[in-house]
């Protein structure tokens, strides 16, 4: 190719400015209330009432009403009213609309301001003026579609067959904690803290105290897994990303859990705001029959409690960490999964942000 002469460099068109990259503290920012475009679980089910109050709460940093109509169907909406920004969630639930309590302005569940009851005919009637979150109810959770600016419309999300499918039973374990959402999933990608956090628990006091680790690659995330040892600890952790983000993992049961396969948790984690977060830990089992009645049976009698005590065990230790002491960390092989974790949780977070800002919506 010839060289470009004077006169064709001085006509060639200015390349635009290539927008400068997110840097490193602007991805952190941006994870600490959760990676948009992916469904979240935001509360149990059982939490909102067919055609009861409506309930104001915080998921993502986004103040949120969630409220039942009175055919049951569930509503999330932004719990700002269009009029004076109060929140919808001291308003009433009156069926099929809320009615905000300040002025009475009325919304439906779609966003449109029905009634100005103050000024009828007034402008606000009729407009869509309050964002409507898509929303779907999955083994006894509300999940919703957080988009960003350029993804308002839902992916779909395959639910894990642990928690949907008929030969599997689970009770799914809801909790709030202090601390920020990625703590929950460093520690689920950390398996080897079983061993020794959860040593004298009735299914994580067997197996080798040492191990290694490899990892392996799924098409919606990784395997975190010990080199040699399988089904006789907490051995082996997956991230799966695939519309929504979580953890699988497995622990052996021992003769007194009852029949039936391995335990299994399904986890996920939500941020609230920036510091806070809501965990939802599924408890499966793959069981069916008169074996699923007895191990329903042993797990609410006996073995609900130690759970408990297990998750509480997590919750108190992560508790004491604070965002910032990551710089005092020295990592060695067996966290080889939380590495990974962080690392493709600022790739996607990095990749939303470069997008968001290319299209001007920053
Ligand atoms: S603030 Fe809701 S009606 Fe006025
Ligand atoms: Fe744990």
């Amino acid at each position: 190719m010839s060289a470009a002469t004077v006169e064709q460099l001085r006509s060639a068109p200015a390349t635009p400015a290539a927008a400068a990259a997110p840097t490193d503290q602007q991805v952190q920012q941006y994870l600490r209330t959760g990676l948009r475009n992916r469904w979240w679980p935001i509360l149990p089910s059982r939490f909102v009432e067919t055609g009861g109050k409506p309930l104001g709460i915080t998921r993502l940093g986004e103040p949120l009403v969630l409220w039942r109509d009175s055919k049951g169907a569930i509503h999330v909406q932004a719990d700002r009213c269009p009029h004076r920004a109060v929140p919808l969630s001291r308003g009433i639930n009156e069926g099929d609309r809320l009615r905000c309590n300040y002025h009475g302005v009325e919304v439906g569940p779609d966003g449109k301001v029905l009634s100005v009851p103050g000024q009828p005919g007034c402008p606000l009637e009729g407009k869509l003026a309050v964002k409507t979150y898509p929303a779907q109810e999955i083994a006894g959770a509300i999940f919703v579609w957080f988009g960003d600016a350029l993804h308002q419309e839902p992916e779909a999300f395959d639910p894990p067959a642990e928690i949907t499918a008929p030969e599997y039973s689970s009770f799914l374990c809801y909790a709030d904690w202090e601390m920020p959402w990625r703590y929950a999933f460093d520690n689920l990608m950390d398996p080897m803290h079983g061993t020794f956090l959860h040593a004298n628990s009735h299914t994580m006091y067997q197996g080798e105290t040492q191990a290694h680790f490899v990892t392996r690659d799924t098409p919606y995330g990784f395997f975190f897994e010990k080199a040699g040892q399988r089904d006789v600890n907490f051995d082996w952790s997956e991230l799966v990303d695939n519309g929504a983000l979580y953890v699988r993992l497995e622990i052996p049961y021992p003769p007194a859990g009852g029949p039936g396969g391995n335990f299994g948790i399904t986890g996920f984690g939500t941020p609230i705001d920036e510091d806070n977060m809501c965990v939802f830990f599924w408890r499966t089992r793959k069981v069916s029959g008169w074996q699923r009645d007895t191990w329903r049976f042993l797990y609410k009698t006996n073995i609900e409690k130690r759970h408990w005590h297990v998750l509480e065990q997590d919750r108190e230790i992560l508790a004491g960490l604070k965002p910032g002491l990551e710089k005092y960390e020295m990592l060695y092989q067996h966290d080889a999964g939380v590495i990974r974790l962080r690392r493709y949780l600022a790739q996607q977070a990095r990749k939303q942000l470069a997008d968001l800002q290319a299209a001007g919506k920053l």
